[in-house]
């Protein structure tokens, strides 16, 4: 028996081990031999002797299996530091890292607001209804709050839809005058060519005593941001609609490809929409408790920017994390 014991103990490896349960409990092992001298027993000593013989047996198997278990981890062990990589070889293509381009176009718009002495807001991903719609005057039942639109949480907690609610957190914080630009990503329910469900977006806020900050200031820098964005180009500011600017105004340049002409990028139309804008809604300053001020607001898309820059068709390639087109960009 202790033989036995100690002669598994010193098993070395798995194939020694193995060898060894082979010479206990292989066709000619010695278990087996021992069964075959049962048969010459008389029958009344037969029953003891079997069963004894049967116990040894599970106290062997046993002995057998947790001593595998140790060499096998052992053999991992080994493995694995043989064929661990060597991370200090030397490659032979050095390749330098680049910026995302839709990371690139937020530092360049960026810059242009720094250097306009705008400084730099960030808010929440995760947003309340207050932030996100009450405070900016969009009513409970506006369409932008649908469900196809927006992704709720529990307790009227959502994803933002738009860097806006970041206007509103500034201005609970502090008093005018604000200047303001908020880069950040934003949540919408929407999937195709031109949309994804996260994207990112500028806001830019600017409020001052009343009478200081006019329609003008912002039709000057934006005109001028557009120009230092995208060059040589003309701007227009078409009238529209924002719950939370009166009167609002939607931007758009002049087709980059076809110079107004008319293609498929701008629809035959000559024109692409790039910014929303407009005088902040007296509602909102209600909302924040801000009185005798006046501002202005504007938002815009970064990736729309960045396919417009760079010609990429196609939003949804911007996050596929593709070498092919991110090495484009180095
Ligand atoms: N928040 C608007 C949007 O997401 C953009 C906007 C911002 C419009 C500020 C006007 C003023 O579409």
């Amino acid at each position: 028996m202790n033989e036995i014991k100690q002669a598994i103990n010193d098993c070395e490896n798995l194939k020694d081990l193995e060898q060894f349960r082979l010479s206990l409990f292989g066709k000619k092992g010695l278990f087996a031999k021992e069964f075959v001298k049962m048969k010459s027993l008389p029958n009344e000593k037969k029953r003891d002797f079997a069963q004894k013989l049967n116990a040894d047996k599970e106290f062997f198997l046993n002995l057998l299996n947790d001593k595998k278990m140790i060499l096998e981890s052992i053999a991992i062990e080994e493995e694995m530091r043989d064929e661990s990589v060597d991370v200090t070889l030397f490659n032979s293509t050095p390749t330098s890292g680049a910026l995302h381009p839709v990371m690139a176009t937020m530092d360049k718009i960026i810059e242009y607001f720094l250097s306009m002495n705008f400084s730099i807001q960030e808010g929440p991903l995760v947003e309340d209804d207050f932030h996100n719609f009450e405070a900016l005057n969009l009513p409970k039942y506006h369409p932008a709050r649908d469900m196809q639109d927006t992704f709720y949480f529990k307790d009227s907690m959502l994803l933002r839809t738009h860097t806006s609610p970041v206007q509103i957190r500034t201005m609970l914080e502090s008093e005018p005058p604000i200047r303001i630009i908020s880069p950040g990503a934003v949540f919408r329910r929407d999937y195709d060519l031109t949309h994804t469900p996260m994207f990112h977006q500028i806001e830019g806020l600017v409020v001052d005593k009343d009478g200081v900050v006019s329609f003008a200031n912002l039709k000057y820098i934006l005109e001028d941001f557009l120009k230092y964005m995208f060059g040589d180009v003309k701007v227009r500011f078409r009238p529209s609609f924002f719950p939370f600017t009166e009167p609002s105004a939607e931007v758009d340049i002049s087709c980059i490809f076809c110079k107004g002409e008319g293609c498929r990028v701008c629809s035959q139309t000559g024109w692409l929409e790039i910014l929303g804008s407009g005088v902040v809604d007296p509602n909102v300053f209600k909302a924040v408790g801000y009185e005798g001020v006046s501002g202005y607001a504007f938002g815009l898309g970064i990736e729309r920017v960045a396919m417009l820059l760079h010609k990429i068709p196609d939003l949804r390639s911007l996050f596929e994390g593709d070498l092919r087109l991110l090495e484009q960009f180095r």
